[in-house]
């Protein structure tokens, strides 16, 4: 797995799924501005737009012992405008996977633009 993570040391990887059967990737790019860095997940959203985007159907995130961890926050709703309430979020072979809804409960997306745009 490829990453860029000199300051914390933890690399993350990502794996995307998407509804059509292709895989995208992503992995964790760090900055000496410390609250620059991107997450895995965010690199992963970067993949799926530049292979002509698409839906997450589900994704797996690991870190570099290859165990999952949780995406977070800010990356559950990255992830929320890609994949949607439904989309799968792997947590190994021991957990059954989740969806997105039961890690991000009453989202905020698109639609709730939709409705409060001025004319
Ligand atoms: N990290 C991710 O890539 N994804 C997450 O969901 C959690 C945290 C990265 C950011 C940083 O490079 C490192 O993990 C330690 O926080």
């Amino acid at each position: 797995m490829s990453s860029y993570s000199p300051y914390s040391k933890v690399r993350v990887g990502a794996c995307g799924y998407t509804t059509d059967g292709q895989y995208v990737v992503g992995a964790n790019v760090e900055n000496a501005s410390f609250g620059l860095t991107l997450c895995a997940e965010c690199s992963l959203v970067s993949d799926l737009i530049r292979l002509g985007g698409g839906r997450l159907a589900a994704v797996s995130i690991v870190a570099g012992d290859e165990k999952p961890i949780a995406p977070c926050g800010r990356c559950r709703q990255v992830l929320y405008e890609h994949g949607g309430a439904t989309m799968l979020v792997d947590y190994g072979p021991d957990e059954p996977a989740r969806e997105l809804r039961e890690l991000l409960p009453d989202p905020f997306g698109p639609v709730d633009l939709d409705s409060r745009k001025s004319s």
